[in-house]
């Protein structure tokens, strides 16, 4: 299944290496022009789901940031893997990984001296060339650049995750959101880690995109109003102890597996956005950090898996209580005050992130809808997923045919409809293009189109057909198509 989703990928134009002419570089690749319609789909939804539904706020900061930035939240110190190269052939490996692999058994978390004492014992070579490993060392993720020319040159960071330099308005979100809390701020960008080991197609790139978003909140109230319209919500948990249990979200905080009712509510969210984006849920789970793989900036952090057919488990989506850690860090380095006066109580608001990789979640989408039957292989996108909404077809290249359906294309796409105008090929062929990439409604132009005005619209799923009026044709995508 994985080469068939990764041949219509590249095929089709959803996702392929970038720089491909020069050989490329693992870790980045471009979104074609399919890919591209299919982001931009998960990102609205994002959108739908926490600016609208929750009436949070979205921003947009630089991808590059000064260093005092990385100094204060941590990660210059401490954002790094811990890596051996091979003496003989130089091959890098992520430490933790290949040991972890070797031995069978999880060991991200340990030290340099645990994993080396570990390395030794078990007589631990490359995997490649059976060479000799060398001393591990830190390995800082952060890629570094330079800020202005000559003297003045300073240097800078692209970010490695879009949190900090949401953290660094506060005061201005503060003001604009009118002083109340919980205060929630979307961002929705690039962000880049100089990974070891960049693998996996688009789970684990470079350079990537993120959904971040930062719920600040009063420490004292880490809870919702709305938490009981989720609590009976049965999610299958593992949690940091590695106990696996199904329970609803009330049982779990009350528990007390997950520590708060707002970290609950936003799993609920979470899952219920995987759902419609076309995710498999039977295939999700919820799974705490534990306490060794925690960042070192909080204090419970779950993630939503997905338990892909190919790559094993997939963490689509962090949600951690990072407490004041970085406002307090950016406080402390910038001399700004991130003090809020709420009711006469002054504190520094706690964060609750929800961080969200699109790249992941696209390609999730891809391996639950994947679909092959009689007609071939195709993606069965909900509506909302679609690149296109609809393909437009003549049926043939004479009589009139054409310039019927490049009017009815027109319609389509004043209406703001993305559609698709496909001329060749036998009528099957047509529509099995529009199948493989997920189009749900394809339109044919006959010769009763010229005697009666009406169209053919095919299902994708169903493959039913119905004739309807080209008059009528925007509203019943609209409408009666649940579009
Ligand atoms: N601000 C918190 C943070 O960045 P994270 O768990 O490191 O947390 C959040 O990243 C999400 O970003 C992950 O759940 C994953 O979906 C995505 N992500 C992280 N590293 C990635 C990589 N190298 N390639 C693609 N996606 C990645």
């Amino acid at each position: 299944m994985q080469d068939k989703i990764l041949d219509i990928s590249r095929r089709r134009g959803i996702t392929y290496p970038s720089f491909e002419i020069y050989g490329g570089i693992a870790g980045f690749y471009d979104y074609g022009p399919v890919g591209k319609r299919i982001k931009e789909n998960i990102e609205n939804l994002i959108r739908e789901f926490y600016v609208i539904d929750e009436g949070f706020m979205e921003v947009e900061c630089p991808i590059l940031s000064p260093e005092d930035v990385w100094a204060a939240s941590g990660h210059l110190e401490n954002f790094a893997d811990l890596m051996t190269e091979c003496k003989k052939c130089g091959a890098p490996y992520r430490a933790d990984h290949l040991i972890g692999r070797h031995i069978g058994k999880e060991v991200e978390g340990l030290g340099i001296k645990e994993l080396e004492e570990i390395m030794e014992r078990e007589k631990i070579r490359c995997p490649k060339c059976g060479g000799e490993l060398d001393r591990i060392y830190s390995y800082n993720l952060m890629f570094e650049s330079f800020v202005g020319p000559g003297r003045d040159k300073k240097t800078a960071y692209l970010r490695p995750e879009t949190a900090q330099t949401t953290y660094l308005a506060f005061r201005r979100l503060w003001e604009i959101g009118r002083k109340r809390l919980p205060l929630g701020v979307l961002q929705i960008g690039r962000s880049f880690r100089n990974e070891i080991s960049p693998r996996q197609g688009i789970i684990r790139l470079r350079e990537f995109n993120q959904a971040e978003i930062q719920v600040f909140v009063d420490p004292e109230r880490k809870d919702t109003n709305e938490f009981g319209t989720v609590s009976k919500t049965k999610v299958r948990i593992l949690d940091k102890n590695d106990r696996e249990s199904n329970m609803s979200l009330a049982d779990a905080v009350e528990g007390e597996i997950i520590k708060s009712r707002l970290i609950a509510y936003h799993l609920e969210r979470a899952l219920r956005l995987f759902e419609t984006m076309g995710i498999n849920t039977r295939k999700l789970n919820l799974r705490q950090h534990t306490d060794e793989e925690r960042a070192f900036y909080s204090t419970d952090t779950w993630d939503v898996e997905f338990r892909s057919g190919e790559f094993g488990r997939v963490e689509l989506v962090g949600i951690s209580d990072r407490t004041s850690y970085d406002l307090k860090a950016h406080q402390n380095l910038s001399g700004e005050s991130m003090e809020v006066n709420l009711e006469g109580r002054r504190f520094i608001p706690h964060v609750i992130e929800i961080a969200y990789g699109i790249d992941r979640s696209l390609y999730c989408i891809l391996e639950s809808c994947y679909v092959e039957d009689d007609r071939g292989a195709y993606f069965k996108f909900p509506k909302r997923i679609a690149p296109y909404q609809a393909a437009v077809f003549p049926l043939v290249n004479k009589d009139g045919i054409p310039e019927k359906a490049e009017e009815v294309f027109k319609r389509l796409k004043q209406a703001r409809i993305f559609s698709l105008y496909d001329r060749s090929g036998t009528i099957g062929r047509r529509y099995a293009r529009a199948d493989e990439i997920g189009t749900p409604f394809s339109i044919t132009i006959d010769y009763d189109t010229l005697n009666d005005g009406t169209v053919t619209v095919r299902e994708r799923d169903s493959r039913k057909q119905e004739r309807v009026k080209i008059g009528e044709l925007v509203n019943r995508l609209f409408l009666n198509f649940n579009f």
